[in-house]
């Protein structure tokens, strides 16, 4: 099954279920892949070896030095701007080589095979491509969507479980944006991923994308969870995982909808149980101090903080607030209690 959708004047076209993408790498195309992924796959005969390009897969990579490695590599190949980079890995890889092929020759091709959950589920969905830069995580990048993206949910099956929750708590974020099926399938689940649910967080975030390409209004309900997300990652020095954090945020998220009266206790529950059903809260190891200020991501502590609220099941808006000592109480409470 595929679908195209229309993203910035360009088409994108997601397939799923087809095993044989790397039937369609052309001989001058390259391929970015991800070297824990590379060892792993069975289907080297199928590529040339100065064809490959074998990434490092880590947040230490995603940056400009290394960038400049690839384009050094790929300034030696006879490659046109009419032929492809992919990339093949998770989010790490998918956000290098997007934001590589934005650039390489003003723009060149570009195919996506994302190997994790969060990947097939968000990184390599919608266009939005980064490298890490002064410190800031994804402090640059570009909105240059994949013409093809092939989803499969056969590479999960060797994916590692705190690899693999990190994508089931992002699809879990994705089935409570709007009234979807997406909730009811993960709540009988049992914790497995098949292709339908492959597909229907696909369509749901592409459908928020298509209608806000370049991330100024609607698209911005994707962050459920993530303004808390990504304070207690901060926090925490990335100790616990985006997923995790994300998880802490979306229960945040309901905590201060809840007291802010935006929803009921009944809805509240309803929200939280596929989290809670699944067993994906957690208690840290270790005690994290949480500083107001980090609600402010530029560090101006005037500006107030974009938060996705709830104001009933299955829907959001966007709420500002610069009351961060009431943001940074709710992180706290949820955080030592497990669902
Ligand atoms: N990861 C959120 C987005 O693509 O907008």
């Amino acid at each position: 099954m595929e679908q195209v959708f229309k993203l910035l004047h360009r088409q994108s076209e997601v397939i799923w279920n087809d095993e044989n993408w790397f039937e369609k790498v052309e001989k001058n195309d390259v391929v970015i892949f991800d070297k824990t992924v590379w060892n792993l796959f069975p289907g080297k005969q199928y590529f040339q070896e100065e064809q490959v390009y074998l990434f490092q897969a880590k947040e230490a990579n995603k940056t400009l030095p290394e960038l400049t490695n690839f384009l050094t590599w790929i300034s030696s190949k006879n490659f046109s701007r009419n032929d492809t980079i992919w990339g093949i890995g998770g989010g790490v890889t998918t956000d290098f080589a997007g934001f590589a092929s934005s650039v390489y020759k003003r723009g060149c091709r570009l195919k996506l095979v994302p190997t994790t959950l969060l990947a097939m589920v968000d990184a390599a969905l919608g266009g939005k491509t980064a490298l890490n830069f002064d410190n800031v995580k994804n402090g640059i990048g570009s909105f240059y969507p994949a013409e093809t993206i092939f989803i499969s949910s056969s590479w999960l099956e060797t994916l590692p479980k705190s690899e693999f929750d990190n994508g089931l708590i992002e699809m879990i974020k994705t089935s409570l944006l709007e009234k979807t099926v997406l909730y009811d399938n993960i709540l009988i689940s049992n914790g497995k991923v098949d292709d339908t649910m492959l597909m229907q967080t696909a369509l749901l975030k592409m459908k928020l994308c298509e209608a806000d390409p370049e991330d100024k209004g609607i698209r911005r309900f994707l962050n459920l969870g993530h303004t808390f997300g990504h304070v207690l990652e901060a926090a925490c020095h990335y100790k616990i995982s985006h997923g995790k954090c994300v998880l802490k945020g979306i229960k945040a998220a309901v905590l201060f909808s809840l007291r802010t009266r935006y929803i009921t206790p009944e809805i509240a529950e309803k929200i939280l149980l596929p989290l809670q059903q699944l067993k994906l809260d957690f208690v840290p190891d270790e005690k994290v101090d949480i500083s107001a200020n980090l609600f402010f991501q530029d560090k101006k502590a005037d500006k107030e903080v974009n938060l996705i609220l709830f104001n009933g099941f299955q829907s959001v808006f966007i709420y500002q607030t610069n009351k961060v000592h009431l943001l940074k109480e709710v992180l706290e409470e949820v955080l030592y209690e497990r669902l």
